[in-house]
C-alpha cells in the first residue's frame, strides 16, 4: 500500500534492526526487479490534472513566453487539447482565461457575464468531450483592471462583497457545464457561500476543489503572464488574502474551515516548496488532497532543461512522484500531457 501521508498505526511494535553488516540496505536496490518490487509510491495518469489557457480569438495556439511548451488555446483548439487529454486518460482539466484588456474593469464584470470565454470553453469541451472533467477557478484576477482576485475599495480587498461576485461567477460556470468549481481567491467564507448557491440552483452534483492553503508566492509569475494579470497587477501584493509562506498551522485552520464549509477536495499551492504542508494536511484530515505544481515550478524545470543543465523528463517525473510521496492524491501540473505520454510509453 502506498504510504499516502498517513501515519502508520502505533501498535507498540518496534522492529529490531541488527545493523550492519547483517542489514545491508543496498541489497534491495541491487537489481531492477527488486527495486520495482519494493517501490512504495507511483504516479499514474489518474493523478494528473492539466491546467490549460483559453483566449477568445481565432489563433489556435499562442505560445506563452514565460512557460516553454505552454500555449493559450482558442476555444476550438482547446477542444482538440481536451480530446488528447481524454485519450491519454487524464481525468480533469482546469480552464483559465486570457481576457483582453478592453473587457477588464475594477469589478471584473466580465467574470459574471454568461457566455464569456470561460463559459464558451467549458460548453465546447463538455459538448465534444463529455467524459473528461472540467474545472474552473472562482477568482477575479484575469478579469479585473487592477489584477486582484477580489474587489478593491479604498486600497483594500473587500471580503464579503467579493464573495457575492464569486458566487455569481460560480453559478454561470456551473450553468455552462463546469464539473468542479475551484475557488482560488482566498476570501473568507467563499466555499460555504458557493456551496449553498450551487445547491439552491440545482447544482448539488458540482464539486468544489478549494485552493484551501494558497500562499502569496513568487512562483506564480509565469502564470500571470499567461492570463494577462502581470501587467494589471504590477508590483501590487496579494498578501492581505493569500497566506504567509512562514505559516503551517494557519494552513490547517484554512483547510479545516473549507472542509466544514463543504469543500469536496482541498488543494495546497504552490507545490514542491510546500510539500510539508501537503504531508500535514493529508495526515491530519485524510480528505482528497491535491497539490498545484505552479507555473514557476514548471518553468524552472523547463528552463534548466533547455539549457542542458538537467534532464527535463527525469526532473518532471521525480517532481510528480514527490507529491505522491508527500501524500497528495493528485497534482495540477502543466506537465500533465507530457507525463501521461511518458507513463504510457513506460507501460
Ligand atoms: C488566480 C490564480 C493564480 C494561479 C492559479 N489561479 C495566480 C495568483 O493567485 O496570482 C497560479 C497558478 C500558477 O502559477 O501556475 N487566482
Amino acid at each position: 500500500m502506498p504510504f499516502n501521508g498517513r501515519e502508520k498505526p502505533d501498535n507498540g511494535i518496534t522492529v529490531p534492526s541488527p545493523g550492519f553488516p547483517t542489514t545491508r540496505m543496498r541489497r534491495n536496490r541491487r537489481t531492477d526487479w527488486s527495486r520495482r518490487l519494493v517501490s512504495e509510491n507511483r504516479v499514474t495518469v489518474d493523478d494528473l490534472i492539466w491546467p490549460v489557457f483559453v483566449h477568445a480569438g481565432d489563433t489556435p495556439r499562442i505560445p506563452v513566453d514565460t512557460m516553454p511548451g505552454v500555449v493559450r488555446h482558442s476555444v476550438a483548439a482547446l477542444v482538440d487539447a481536451a480530446k488528447e487529454a481524454r485519450d491519454l486518460g487524464i481525468p480533469l482539466i482546469g480552464v483559465f482565461p486570457y481576457v483582453d484588456g478592453g473587457l477588464k474593469d475594477p469589478e471584473g464584470s466580465y467574470a459574471v457575464k454568461p457566455g464569456n470565454v470561460i463559459c464558451q470553453a467549458v460548453d465546447a469541451v463538455k459538448t465534444a468531450v463529455p467524459d473528461i472533467g472540467v474545472m474552473c477557478d472562482a477568482a477575479l484576477d484575469p478579469f479585473t483592471s487592477h489584477g486582484h482576485d477580489g474587489l478593491l475599495e479604498d486600497g483594500e480587498i473587500v471580503n464579503d462583497a467579493t464573495v457575492e461576485v464569486l458566487v455569481r461567477q460560480s453559478l454561470i460556470q456551473a450553468a455552462a457545464g463546469c464539473d468542479v468549481i475551484s475557488p482560488s481567491d482566498m476570501m473568507d467564507g467563499r466555499v460555504g457561500a458557493i456551496r449553498a448557491a450551487l445547491d439552491s440552483a440545482g447544482y448539488d452534483h458540482v464539486q468544489i476543489m478549494s485552493y484551501a492553503a494558497k500562499y502569496a508566492s513568487g512562483f506564480y509569475a509565469p502564470f500571470r503572464e499567461a492570463v494577462g494579470s502581470a501587467a494589471t497587477l504590477g508590483t501590487a501584493s496579494k498578501s492581505s488574502y493569500q497566506m504567509d509562506s512562514a505559516n503551517t498551522d494557519e494552513a490547517l485552520r484554512e483547510i479545516a474551515l473549507d472542509i466544514a464549509e463543504g469543500a469536496d477536495m482541498v488543494m495546497v499551492k504552490p507545490g514542491m516548496p510546500y510539500l510539508d504542508i501537503v504531508y500535514r494536511v493529508k495526515s491530519t484530515f485524510g480528505v482528497p488532497t491535491f497539490a498545484y505544481q505552479v507555473s514557476g515550478e514548471y518553468s524552472m524545470i523547463k528552463a534548466a532543461a533547455e539549457r542542458g543543465w538537467i534532464d527535463g523528463d527525469r526532473a518532471m517525473m521525480e517532481s510528480l512522484l514527490a507529491f505522491k510521496r508527500a501524500g497528495a492524491d493528485g497534482v495540477l501540473t502543466y506537465f500533465a500531457v507530457e507525463a501521461a505520454k511518458r507513463l504510457r510509453e513506460a507501460g
